[in-house]
């Protein structure tokens, strides 16, 4: 028999309201991993979905790439209505940006491989101290605030911005408007992040998302101009602008869709990963103390806000053939998402899964994905966030909140987006 989700839940997995809320879509996907694990699910106005809710089974979906492809459909969930107007104004897309996550196979392998040897852990280490130089500015700004700042707001949205734009070689003044555009793409649904500042239904997100869109594509187009006539092998964007497959050009689809991935996914991630991690850090006196005891435990704090906050909520993947999946019948073009904050809370891999614990080794996390499609800039994000918290940490005697945190509305790219703390100067 199918297993199936309630309507209630169906409509939960898919709510920005709950993700803002943290506890709700905790709640939803804890009772989903007890009851019906890999189960159907029909949100009102949205197709049907498979709803992979544990470790094991993202882990399988994501590895079997082949079965599981990223393409035809949305790569991440949208109404119906909203991916029928995608595809009429993409001449028949299912992603409005044709970036790594829309495309598989050989086209896949070629366009992540203009960037891999760039973003490797041994490539990263040669920028370590461009990246350290960039986080004694942004913490010399936060100590110049004290006793209070909204770490959200005046560091966590700011540093990986300069660390990823630097690493692209987008100039410092233009980093504001990239940031506002960022916010808008992945803040569609939360009206202080959206372009028009507005509750929007989906239509009206989707109108704001393709102006922004068209405002990246406009912001692009002067880069791929820029560094054809002036090559520089130290700008990733460089790389893009100038790479070839079979001897041509990338498209203009291809070209877009990487600047925009890496431009907007290599900040907010980290962005929303920092702040959470402060989050934990002004609720924990412990945990505070002990990291500044134990400078060498600052990886695997790292690794568990990673974890903790899981910023990427989901991605989608569509069945290519028909195939038995976890005792369930799955056809082909079924939709299938892949929630990996389930995962990251799977009691059956994470000891008390609620907890923030810097002692999980290995911390299995699948927060940055697994398998062909795995997170292209993790390497870049750890060492960017581990020596965040080495130049902060002992520069702090306290911290402790100063008002209520929150997080931003959305069901794709979520996590704090106001973090108010109280600190001391050691
Ligand atoms: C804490 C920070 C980050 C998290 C949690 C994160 C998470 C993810 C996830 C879940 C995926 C999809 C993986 C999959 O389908 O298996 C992904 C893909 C990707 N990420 Fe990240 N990411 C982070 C930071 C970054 C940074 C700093 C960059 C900068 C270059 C980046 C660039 C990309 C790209 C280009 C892809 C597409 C890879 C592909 O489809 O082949 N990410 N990321």
């Amino acid at each position: 028999m199918t297993a199936t989700l309630s309507t209630e839940l169906s409509n939960t997995i898919v709510d920005p309201f709950a993700y803002q809320d943290g506890d709700r879509i905790d709640a939803a996907f804890t009772e989903i991993r007890r009851t019906a694990p890999f189960a159907r699910a029909k949100p009102d106005e949205y197709d049907h979905i498979w709803v992979a809710s544990r470790h094991a089974d993202v882990m399988e979906i994501e590895k079997r790439a082949g079965l599981f492809a990223n393409s035809p459909r949305s790569s991440t969930v949208s109404p119906a209505a909203t991916q029928d107007i995608v595809r009429f104004l993409t001449g028949g897309e299912s992603n409005l940006i044709r970036s790594l996550v829309a495309v598989d196979g050989a086209e896949h392998k070629a366009l992540r491989g203009i960037l891999f040897p760039a973003v490797t852990p041994m490539a990263i280490k040669r920028i370590e101290e461009n990246v350290r130089r960039i986080a004694r500015t942004y913490v010399e700004r936060m100590l110049a605030m004290a006793p209070e700042c909204d770490f959200a707001e005046d560091v966590a949205f700011w540093y990986p911005l300069r660390v990823i734009m630097s690493v692209l070689g987008v100039p410092e003044e233009d980093e504001p408007y990239l940031l506002k555009l960022t916010q808008e793409l992945f803040g569609a649904a939360d009206p202080e992040m959206n372009r028009d500042k507005k509750e929007a239904s989906p239509a009206e997100a989707l109108q704001m998302l393709v102006q922004t869109n068209a405002d990246l594509e406009a912001y692009f187009a002067k880069a791929t101009e820029r560094f054809r006539a002036n090559p520089d092998d130290a700008a990733l964007n460089s790389l893009i602008a100038n790479a070839t497959i079979d001897g041509e050009y990338l498209t203009h689809r291809q070209l877009m869709g990487y600047y925009i991935i890496a431009a907007t996914a290599g900040h907010d991630t980290t962005s929303n990963t920092v702040a959470g991690g402060m989050w934990v850090l002004a609720e924990r006196p412990d945990l505070f103390a002990r990291l500044k005891a134990e400078p060498e435990s600052i990886a695997a704090f790292t690794e568990e806000t990673v974890r903790w906050v899981t910023p990427v909520k989901h991605f989608m993947r569509t069945a290519t053939a028909d195939t038995e999946f976890a005792g369930q019948q799955v056809k082909e073009g079924d939709y299938i998402m892949l929630p990996y904050q389930s995962a990251n809370r799977d009691e059956a891999v994470f000891d008390d899964p609620f907890a923030f614990s810097l002692d999980r080794k290995p911390n299995r996390h699948v927060a940055f994905g697994y398998g062909p499609h795995v997170c292209l800039g993790q390497h870049l994000a750890r060492l960017e966030m581990r020596i965040l918290w080495e130049e902060l940490l002992p520069r702090l005697s306290s911290i402790e909140l100063a008002g209520t945190p929150e997080r931003t509305r959305s069901n794709f790219v979520c996590g704090p987006k106001h973090v108010p703390v109280r600190f001391g100067l050691a």
